[in-house]
Parts: structure tokens; C-alpha cells; sequence
């Protein structure tokens, strides 16, 4: 009998991707997929753990596999392996199966691939077996072997270029969870992605903490450099990446994406705050002028490139008016769109140890004020859209009619759209409307294509 596997993934799009070579390790050794945890012989959950509340979300759901096993044992049934796997289980290690003995297994994030072999070893033994160490040949050899035989399952595949971070932003568990910037292979990336070409694949979003540091760690060419290789491979269509820090994003690598077709006119540029004291007690290692004048760079070179953001309010010692700075800077940049977060303290961050804390409920107010101002400006922008025309990928079907379909512009907007094409083609379309907060529009170019059959048939 094959053996069943299940994941649950939290957290950012790169520990999507990992889930993704979890599954591909686990296909290789011959196991195959559940989509219900209650049929599976291993529960894989692939944790994160930036913000206090993924946690909380994640030991929530051991609580609810704590359950499924009892249950299982109750009815004489084999109860499934259960993994921890990710940046929780990095953080936690050990103490995780002192709270959670049903937990077998603890994979940090240098153990991805290598997860079927940790559940054999756990069958054959009484202990859990833990590995969170940062071993870098775990991480190169499994994760490379995984990528590069990776099956295009979508149009749109996530490809990971650096791993890590070695930025230590006050605040942030990154870096003590995920090791330090790790690069990929040029190489390697490419063959992968012409790989995902020849298979279908017609957008790559290239993956990292810090895109910008790609080749920095390991002398490999450099970041515009790769957008550049990836920009000739035939059969791809958009590139796409996430995410870039304002401190090592030059000039230089602005001018090369405008000169490329292939790269969206998408930046995505966490901002976190609008106040220089903030950012310095931050260690963003920017300041809000520069961060004007890459926003003034990026629109001048690439126009109708849209730019969104990362904000977090109540960082230690964030008085009202470095918050109104954030809001005025805000206004001042007009961002397309801003993930706004309350701050989280995190142990073993710099963050954690200043006195200053803000107290939760201003917290609360200034992410509530903050979210609608930008809400109003998103739909400002939005409202901008209307009568744009341009090229949008089919993404899926909308939940409301199944003949209305979800596609993506070039911008990263969705743009709801009727259309008798498939997930993965690309049309023509044009803003119409705005239904609630989304984008409606319509197909063009469908008439005149007839037209043209009609007159050469
Ligand atoms: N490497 C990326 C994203 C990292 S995590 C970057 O530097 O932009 C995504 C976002 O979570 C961050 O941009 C930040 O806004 C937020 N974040 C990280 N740590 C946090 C914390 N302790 N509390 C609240 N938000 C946090
Ligand atoms: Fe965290 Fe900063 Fe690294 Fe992003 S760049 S992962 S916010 S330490
Ligand atoms: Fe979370 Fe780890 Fe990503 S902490 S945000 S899953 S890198």
C-alpha cells in the first residue's frame, strides 16, 4: 500500500515553495498526496512564526491534530506522523514536542527535503527526531536536486534565488530562523526555468528575502544581471519578484528592468516606516528621503509601474508623530497597495529589548487608521485604472460566476473579466468599472481577430 502524505502550509510565499519541494520529496520516495489530513500516514505542517499570531494560528491546529490522534488510538486505527516543519519548528526545536508530544518529527528550515527520510527514522524509534541545525549541504544539495526536477503543476511558478536573510532588522525573526542569504546557483536557476518553459510555464516569480542581495554571498553575477539571462529564456512571459529592500535596490538595477520586457511593472518595496528615527531603531539602513528618491527613479524610468509596500505600526518607542509621518508619506508616495501590520515582539530580536513599548490599543488604532487611508488611496488608484487597456494572464475562475475569470495585469492588479479562455492564456483587456474593491473589465481584440478570420476564410 502507498503510503499517504498531507501539508499545511503557513506563512510566506517562499514557505510555499518549500511545501512544494516537501511534496516532491515525498513523491520521489514513492508516497502520494491526501488533500484530507484524517486519510494521511504523515501530517506535514509548515510553520512561520514572524509574528506573534502565526504562532498562536499554528498551536491552534496542533491542538486539532492532538485531537485527530487521540481519536485514532480511541478507534484502534494507526494515527498519522505528524511533522513540524519551518520556521516554528526552527524556532521551537525540542520545547515544541514538550507541549506537543504528538509531534514526531521537527524539521527546521535547512531539513525540507529531507522530511520522508526523518518520518522513516521516526517510525523505527521511540524518540522524536529533531534537526534544526543550519547544515548548508542539507539545504544546497536536497533543495537543488528538488528544484531542478520540480514538475510544472502551474503557468505560474515560484522559483527560489536567494534563501536567508542577513539583514537583521530590529524586529524581525527572519534572519535567526531562516540563516543567512544563501544564492542559488545562477546556473541552476536558469536550467530550472527553462525547464518550467518547456513545460508550460509562462510566468516566474523569483523568490528571496532580499532579491537585491542575489549573488552578493556567493560572486555570482548579479541580480539585474539574472533578470537579464531569464528575460531571453523562450516560452516565459512575465517575471515577476518579491521582495526588494530599499537599501540595496540601485539605480542600476531600475534602469535594467525598464529595459526589459519580460520583468512586470511591479515593484514591490517595503517601506515599514515613514519616520527616520523609526527606520534607524529599525536598522532598515535607509532613510525616508532615499526611499523618496528610489520611488521618484522608479516612476521616471518605468512609467505605469505600480509600487506596493510593507508598513508596521507600534515599533517600540513609535511616538504619534513618527506615525503621522508614516501617513504622510503615505499620501506623498501613493502607494498601489500596503500590507500594514502591528508590531510583534519577537524573542532574540534587537526590538525586543527597548523599554519603549506603545501600548497595544494606540497600536490598534494607528493599524486601523492607517489601513483605511491607504484603503482610500488603493481605490483612488484603482479608480485611475478605468478605460486602461492592457495584457492580463488567466489566473481562475471567479467564485461568484463560473464564465468570469480572475486575471492578473501586468501591475499585479486582478481584474475580474468574461472570457471563454483557459488559466494560463493571456488576453487583452479593458478596465471598465470597479465592483466593491475589485476591477471589472472586458476582453478585447476578440471581435477584431474574427473580423480578420471572417475576411481571410
Ligand atoms: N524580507 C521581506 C519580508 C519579510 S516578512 C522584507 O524585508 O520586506 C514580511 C513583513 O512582515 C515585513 O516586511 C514586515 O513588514 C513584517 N514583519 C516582520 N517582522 C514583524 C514583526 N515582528 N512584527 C510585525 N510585522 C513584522
Ligand atoms: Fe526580516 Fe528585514 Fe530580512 Fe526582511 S530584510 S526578512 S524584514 S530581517
Ligand atoms: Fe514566516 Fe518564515 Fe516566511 S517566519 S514569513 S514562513 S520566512
Amino acid at each position: 500500500m502507498m503510503k499517504k502524505y498531507y501539508i499545511e502550509t503557513y506563512g510566506c510565499e517562499m514557505n510555499k515553495s518549500d511545501s512544494l519541494d516537501i511534496a516532491r520529496s515525498f513523491d520521489r520516495r514513492g508516497y502520494v498526496q491526501v488533500f484530507d489530513p484524517a486519510e494521511a500516514d504523515v501530517v506535514v505542517i509548515n510553520t512561520c512564526a514572524v509574528r506573534e499570531h502565526a504562532e498562536n494560528r499554528i498551536y491552534g491546529r496542533l491542538g486539532y491534530y492532538r485531537n485527530l490522534v487521540k481519536r485514532k488510538k480511541e478507534n484502534a486505527e494507526t494515527p498519522p506522523v505528524i511533522v513540524l516543519a519551518g520556521c516554528l519548528a526552527q524556532k521551537r526545536g525540542r520545547g515544541i514536542v514538550d507541549n506537543f508530544p504528538e509531534v514526531s518529527v521537527v524539521a527546521g528550515t535547512y531539513y525540507f527535503c529531507e522530511i520522508p527520510h526523518l518520518v522513516e527514522e521516526a517510525c523505527e524509534k521511540v524518540e522524536p527526531v529533531i534537526r534544526i541545525d543550519f547544515s548548508r549541504e542539507k539545504l544546497l544539495d536536497k533543495s537543488g536536486e528538488s528544484l531542478i526536477n520540480r514538475e510544472a503543476e502551474n503557468f505560474s511558478v515560484w522559483v527560489p534565488i536567494i534563501r536567508g536573510c542577513s539583514n537583521f532588522c530590529s524586529y524581525c525573526i527572519v534572519p535567526y530562523l531562516r540563516g543567512p542569504e544563501i544564492s542559488r546557483p545562477s546556473g541552476e536557476i536558469i536550467e530550472e526555468i527553462k525547464r518550467l518553459a518547456e513545460r508550460g510555464v509562462v510566468e516566474v516569480k523569483l523568490l528571496g528575502q532580499n532579491v537585491n542581495a542575489y549573488g552578493k554571498d556567493s560572486g555570482d553575477i548579479s541580480f539585474a544581471e539574472l533578470l537579464t539571462r531569464i528575460n531571453e529564456i523562450d516560452g516565459i512571459e512575465w517575471i515577476r519578484f518579491l521582495t526588494s529592500h530599499p537599501k540595496d535596490f540601485a539605480e542600476e538595477s531600475i534602469k535594467r528592468i525598464a529595459s526589459l520586457d519580460k520583468v512586470c511593472r511591479h515593484i514591490h518595496l517595503p517601506l515599514q516606516s515613514g519616520s527616520n528615527r523609526i527606520l534607524k531603531l529599525m536598522n532598515r539602513k535607509y532613510t525616508v528621503e532615499r526611499y523618496l528618491e528610489l520611488v521618484d527613479f522608479i516612476r521616471d524610468s518605468i512609467p505605469e509601474c505600480s509600487i506596493t509596500t510593507d508598513i508596521i505600526v507600534g515599533f517600540p518607542g513609535e511616538e504619534e508623530v513618527d506615525f503621522e509621518e508614516t501617513l504622510k508619506i503615505i499620501h506623498e508616495v501613493k502607494f498601489d497597495d500596503a500590507f500594514t501590520y502591528r508590531y510583534s515582539e519577537r524573542p532574540f530580536t534587537k526590538a525586543a529589548s527597548i523599554k519603549e513599548k506603545v501600548d497595544p490599543s494606540v497600536a490598534a488604532r494607528r493599524l486601523e487608521v492607517l489601513i483605511e487611508e491607504q484603503r482610500k488611496i488603493s481605490h483612488e488608484k484603482n479608480v485611475e485604472e478605468i478605460g486602461k487597456r492592457g495584457k492580463a494572464l488567466v489566473e481562475r475562475t471567479s467564485k461568484k460566476n463560473k464564465n468570469e475569470y480572475l486575471c492578473k495585469m501586468e501591475d499585479g492588479r486582478m481584474v475580474i473579466v468574461p472570457t471563454d479562455k483557459n488559466p494560463g492564456e493571456f488576453i487583452e483587456v479593458k478596465v471598465t468599472g470597479i465592483v466593491g474593491n475589485t476591477l471589472v473589465g472586458e476582453e478585447i481584440g476578440l471581435k477584431i481577430e474574427n473580423e480578420v478570420h471572417c475576411r481571410t476564410s
